[in-house]
């Protein structure tokens, strides 16, 4: 990890990620912002590596929001042909020979495909004997929508009030074995939640990078991990 690697440096657990500046990478060299998510799709690919080489155990992204209906109805379509075509058709074999294991987060609505679900079932289900890193895609995810699922799944239940704790809503995400995220980090020089993992990261270490999403690689991935690590250390020696 470069000049600032020690023998005490440790790779986080669980790094949960938002993927921003696709489209002003594009506007920045005059390209469509659909390519922006292209060379956006290039990079997860080269973070998805990277942070499995890294020895990363979890690896959480955020590949669309529940916000995201909302883009232009062709920005929308492009975006869920990305996922279905490059992130989980053509990529997949790569990420089980790699023994990667995907996981998919969000809203299983009517909005979503029926293809892409079929394509999601289908890789999570190619996938889910595999011991490297766990990737797991929120997709038509948002936290506040998470969380009302799962008090409609605790209700659904039966769950008695008083039952209710912190562990019990953790059972009901969409994920109950999604760790807490250790490193919370986005790309392009935005400092916004967006409504992404806030519960999971509640005691996260953030990290905000300049660095526009389709520009990232392992070498920058490191270099948050840096940072993680001397935050890390810096609250070790109070
Ligand atoms: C934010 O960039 C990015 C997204 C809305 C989608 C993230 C998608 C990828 C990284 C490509 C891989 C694709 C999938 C679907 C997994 P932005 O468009 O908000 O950029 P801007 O803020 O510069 O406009």
């Amino acid at each position: 990890m470069g000049k600032h690697e020690t023998n005490e440096a440790q790779v986080p657990r669980h790094i949960a990620c938002v993927m921003d500046g696709n489209g002003r990478w594009a506007k920045q060299r005059g390209l469509k912002r659909t390519d922006g998510h292209t060379a956006g799709e290039e990079a997860l690919h080269r973070v998805v590596q990277g942070a499995s080489e890294l020895g990363v155990e979890w690896l959480t992204v955020y590949a669309f929001s529940t916000e995201n209906w909302k883009r232009p109805k062709s920005e929308v379509s492009f975006l869920m042909q990305l996922i279905d075509k490059s992130i989980l058709l053509n990529r997949r074999e790569e990420l089980h020979a790699n023994n990667v294991r995907v996981k998919v987060i969000g809203r299983k609505d009517w909005r979503v495909p029926k293809g892409v679900l079929r394509r999601i079932d289908e890789t999570v289900e190619l996938t889910k004997n595999n011991t490297g890193m766990t990737f797991t895609i929120a997709f038509n995810y948002g936290s506040q929508a998470e969380i009302v699922d799962a008090v409609k799944s605790i209700v659904a239940c039966g769950v008695p009030a008083q039952s209710i704790d912190e562990k019990l809503i953790e059972q009901h995400m969409y994920d109950a074995e999604l760790p807490e995220v250790d490193l919370w980090l986005r790309t392009s020089g935005e400092y916004r939640l967006s409504n992404f993992m806030t519960w999971q990261a509640s005691y996260a270490e953030m990290v905000f990078l300049d660095t526009y999403w389709p520009d990232m690689d392992k070498s920058v991935l490191e270099q948050a991990i840096v940072e993680f690590n001397e935050r890390h250390r810096r609250f070790g020696g109070l």
